[in-house]
């Protein structure tokens, strides 16, 4: 459906609720029953305020019939593919644009305008009959404009200065319009768009507002003398070695009383002299550094090759040929020249020590525009910082400033292995003081800590870890870490190897247990040293080392390796000795054997000492042995006879034994010596001996070793014969007399006599014979109750047996005609002599059967002696009675008894 638009207009002005509507033009459009009426066409309303665009639009109440009802309405600026799109789908729109809802009222409110919002605007609505759409179109032109106070003239009149200002917008304004103008946000006089304005104060700030709008006042501005200069920037700020440009422009009324202005000369200064500004060119710190470039009203300055002393505030002067015409832009310019000291400070998150958030910022002493550059590339921020939320520890970064890549900042990253160094370098020696040192490449610098390996705790927290006396303990491993905000890098392990001299050796013996001979013994010396230690094995009392080995091993240990023993550690820094340690071999007795002592002949009595000797560890115990017959046990290895009996005769052994074994020894013969015993003489025949035969008398005597005997005859010094036997061939009466048998050996000898009666026959024999027969008899039994007196208290051996007497038991005799001669040995043992006297009657019979044979044996103790040598009675032979044999039987066991063998004649 088409629908002409009729237009008509009516300038006017109206109040808005809220807003600023300078101007309305009230458009109808469309004829009939279709109709939108724009009460304004052309709006121009100020930025801020709120804009109401007044609308009202009409429709048929009924279409073919039906009624007709608005489905849609809306507001537009832009169609997208023909299709007006609703306002308040309008992103920049949605929240300040309101519709009107009663009835057929469209008006449309902006709030909060923009300089935007300058568009046109339209409305269309959308009934339920599908023809029934329509646009008001034209719509409604909104300008958002703001005042602008425009300096239109300044002059100087005399030393007087003042501007004409206007207060104007970009819409045309009703000219019955009231203004308010503001200097320093404060009212001042005035209530034209025109305003007077006298001395010009830089510092004065100026601004107009349309009365009963004060909310909307145009921005401030600060009117300028007509004599100016404008700098484009009142910091600058540049590096050292860079060229700095500063620029400005500068302007002067082209008339001063009518007569054209002239600049004569332009310059920039920083000093004065004479109060009287000097040119900069003419500063010979400034020679051949400064350049101006000069244009119009334009004049830049150049300084190159900075230095940071050129940091001032430089000011721009120049003087027109009016002699009042001179003027200088002050405040001036403050230049900043820096070294590159561009820094890159890090920050890194203090939220948790995990994230590796960090961020990075350019510093310098001028604020501008940066260049980040990662691994020397470019990156694309030209903020101030730079934030990383990912890093690899292998990045680096620095900034620089644009237009001044050559002075970028120093690069920073994560420290980079960190070295280790130890010094003294040479070898460590305990006692020595020594420095380790950690340092890495980083920026910014590491902060270190020095650990040793398996310890947990951090040693120092510094770059340098001193042992002031180092010990073998503080040998190890070492390593550092070194940190900054960027990272942590470790360094690798150093190992100190601190040399010492050998500390004492330990010396160890395996076994431990018991050693016994012939085992394998070995002896282990160990000492604490670095470097290890040579070692060297001694025994006590041998000057020769044992070996240079560790160890000493006794394959086969031997009695005579028992010692003490200690070993020596050496390791060029020193030497060591062990304590000693004893070795004692333990080993079954060796062969024992018997010594006897004194070694020379053993004579009855004496004392006598029997060693058994036998090498055994422990020492042994002993077992003695007399003709294998155990004697003694557990003894020790001496055996002792006081005073040695002859029954101590015999073979000697002993045994040695320990736990480790025993051994029997060889046996050694002990034989008791003893002078010869009283001998005892028979006669042989003992038959009747007829004149002219021949009668053995026979001595035996008990000796050791085996007496000797010699025959003598009373009065005759020559001996009659030697040996046991004397033979007289053809006895005869002449033979009658006293015989002396001497038995002798190298102990001694004894003599015994022998009284020989021969008779011519035998009855006058036997007559002869009775008086001395009675006289014995009277002495015999004088003789026997002595003995048996004695017998009483003193047990005997019976008879002897001659040559092999062992009984040594005292004998009283009641006879002592004996002559004693051998005193050859020592005095306990035999100091006298027993006495003995034999008595022999020989009688010549040629009948009788039976022998006639006398044995008397006569014995005496030593303690009776004395007093029986005083006893000279002499004994001839006798016949005895048979009665008298009782009395002999009697008393057999009496050692004192006199005996006799008695043939019955
Ligand atoms: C300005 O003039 C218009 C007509 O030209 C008049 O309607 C309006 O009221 C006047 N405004 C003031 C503030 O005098
Ligand atoms: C041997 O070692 C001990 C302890 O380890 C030490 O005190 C001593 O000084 C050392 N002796 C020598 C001679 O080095
Ligand atoms: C002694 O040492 C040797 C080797 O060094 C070893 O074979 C032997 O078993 C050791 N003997 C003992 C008794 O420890
Ligand atoms: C230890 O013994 C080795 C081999 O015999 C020898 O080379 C070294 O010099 C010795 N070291 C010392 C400290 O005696
Ligand atoms: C040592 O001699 C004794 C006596 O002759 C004997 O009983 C014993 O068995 C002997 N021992 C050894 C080990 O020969
Ligand atoms: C003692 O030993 C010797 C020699 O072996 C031997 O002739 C003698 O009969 C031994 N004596 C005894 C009393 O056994
Ligand atoms: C000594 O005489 C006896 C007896 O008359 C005789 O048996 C013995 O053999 C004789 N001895 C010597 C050595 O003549
Ligand atoms: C034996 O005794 C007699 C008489 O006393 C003496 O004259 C003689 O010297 C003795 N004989 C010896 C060998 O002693």
């Amino acid at each position: 459906m088409a629908h002409r638009a009729m237009r008509g207009a009516a300038m006017s002005v109206i109040t808005a609720v809220s807003g600023f509507v300078l101007l309305t033009v009230t458009v109808v459009l469309g004829q009939d029953v279709w109709g939108v009426t724009y009460t304004s066409t052309q709006i121009c309303a100020v930025k801020g305020s709120t804009v109401e665009l007044r609308c009202t639009f009409r429709y048929p109440s009924t279409i073919n019939g039906i009624n007709t009802r608005v489905v849609k309405k809306f507001w537009f600026i832009r169609d997208e593919n023909n299709e007006p799109v609703d306002l308040k789908t309008e992103s920049e729109y949605r929240d300040r644009v309101q519709y009107q809802r009663k009835n057929n009222d469209c008006t449309l409110r902006i709030s909060d305008l923009r300089e935007s919002d300058s568009a046109e605007y339209k409305f269309r609505f959308i009934t339920n009959d599908p023809r029934g759409k329509y646009t008001g179109s034209p719509g409604v032109i909104l300008t958002v404009t703001d005042l602008q106070v425009q300096v239109s003239r300044s002059a100087v009149r005399g030393d007087f200065k003042s501007a004409d200002l206007k207060c104007e917008s970009s819409c045309p304004l009703p000219d019955n319009l009231s203004y308010i103008w503001y200097k320093n946000e404060r009212i001042i006089t005035g209530q034209t768009s025109n305003l007077l304005l006298n001395y010009l104060d830089p510092t004065n700030r100026i601004s107009c507002a349309v009365r009963g709008y004060e909310n909307f006042h145009s921005p401030s501005v600060v009117v300028k003398d007509v004599w100016d200069v404008t700098y484009t920037s009142t910091q600058v700020c540049a590096f050292k070695g860079a060229t700095a440009e500063i620029r400005c422009t500068f302007r002067y009324p082209s008339t001063i009383n009518g007569i054209n202005t002239e600049v004569v000369q332009k310059f920039w200064f920083i000093t004065h002299k004479n109060n009287e500004p000097v040119d900069l060119k003419t500063d010979p710190e400034y020679s051949g550094r400064v350049h101006y470039q000069c244009e119009n009203n334009d004049c830049t300055l150049k300084i190159t090759d900075l230095r940071e002393s050129d940091s001032a505030e430089y000011k721009f002067r120049f003087i027109t040929n009016d002699p009042r015409g001179k003027y200088s832009g002050v405040p001036g310019v403050t230049l900043t020249v820096t070294g590159p000291q561009l820094q890159v400070h890090v920050r890194r998150s203090t939220v948790n020590s995990y994230s590796n958030w960090k961020e990075l910022t350019c510093h310098n002493n001028c604020q501008s525009s940066y260049i980040w550059y990662r691994n020397g590339h470019k990156l694309s921020s030209d903020e101030q910082y730079l934030q990383l939320n990912t890093f690899d520890s292998a990045d680096s970064f620095h900034c620089a400033v644009k237009g001044y890549e050559q002075f970028p900042s120093p690069t920073v990253y994560a420290p980079k292995l960190p070295s280790v160094s130890v010094s003294p370098s040479a070898e460590i020696v305990e006692g020595s003081s020594v420095t380790l040192t950690c340092s890495s490449d980083a920026n910014p610098a590491a902060s270190y800590t020095w650990y040793k390996e398996d310890v947990i705790n951090p040693l120092i927290y510094q770059n340098q870890h001193f042992f002031f006396s180092i010990l073998p303990s503080d040998s190890g491993k070492y390593y550092c870490t070194a940190d900054n905000d960027l990272g942590q890098k470790r360094s690798e392990s150093r190992t100190i190897d601190v040399k010492y001299a050998p500390k004492l050796p330990s010396v160890s013996v395996s076994p431990s247990a018991e050693i016994v001979e012939g085992s394998s013994v070995n002896l282990t010396c160990s000492s604490d040293a670095n470097p290890a230690a040579n070692y060297t094995w001694y025994k006590e009392d041998v000057i020769n080392p044992l070996s240079y080995q560790k160890q000493h091993v006794f394959s086969s240990i031997l009695p005579s390796d028992s010692g003490k023993y200690y070993c020596t550690a050496d390791n060029g820094l020193g030497q060591n000795k062990s304590e000693s340690r004893t070795i004692d071999v333990k080993y079954a007795p060796k062969l024992p054997s018997v010594s006897v002592s004194p070694s020379a002949e053993i004579v009855e009595g004496s004392s006598v000492t029997l060693t058994c000797s036998s090498d055994a560890n422990p020492a042994p115990s002993y077992t003695w042995y007399k003709d294998n017959k155990v004697l003694a046990t557990r003894q020790k290895n001496v055996y002792h006879f006081i005073s040695i009996k002859l029954e101590n005769s015999g073979n000697y052994s002993c045994k040695s034994e320990n736990q480790y074994g025993q051994k029997n020894s060889t046996s050694l013969s002990i034989d008791v010596q003893y002078a010869p015993k009283l001998p005892s003489v028979s006669v042989s025949p003992s038959a009747e001996i007829v004149e002219g035969s021949s009668v053995t008398l026979t001595c035996s005597s008990d000796a050791n070793p085996a007496a000797k005997y010699t025959w003598y005859k009373e009065d005759e010094d020559s001996p009659k014969a030697s040996g046991h036997n004397f033979t007289i061939s053809n006895i005869r009466p002449e033979h009658s007399g006293s015989y002396y048998c001497v038995a002798h050996n190298s102990r001694g000898r004894h003599n015994v006599t022998l009284q020989l009666t021969v008779r011519e026959d035998f009855p006058k024999a036997a007559k002869l014979a009775v008086t001395g027969i009675t006289l014995v008899v009277f002495l015999v039994i004088i003789c026997l109750l002595v003995f048996f007196l004695l017998a009483k208290k003193k047990p005997s051996a019976l008879f002897p047996v001659p040559g092999n007497r062992r009984d040594n038991n005292n004998k009283v005799s009641c006879t002592s005609p004996s002559q004693h001669t051998g005193k050859t040995e020592s005095p306990p043992s035999h100091s006298e002599e027993d006495e003995e006297l034999n008595y022999a009657s020989v009688r010549f019979s040629t009948n009788q059967t039976d022998p006639i044979y006398y044995n008397i044996r006569s014995a005496g103790s030593r303690r009776q002696k004395v007093k029986e040598e005083d006893e000279h009675v002499e004994y001839a032979a006798v016949n005895f009675s048979p009665a008298l044999r009782t009395v002999h039987q009697d008393s057999e066991e009496d050692p004192s008894e006199l005996y006799s063998t008695v043939k019955k004649i």
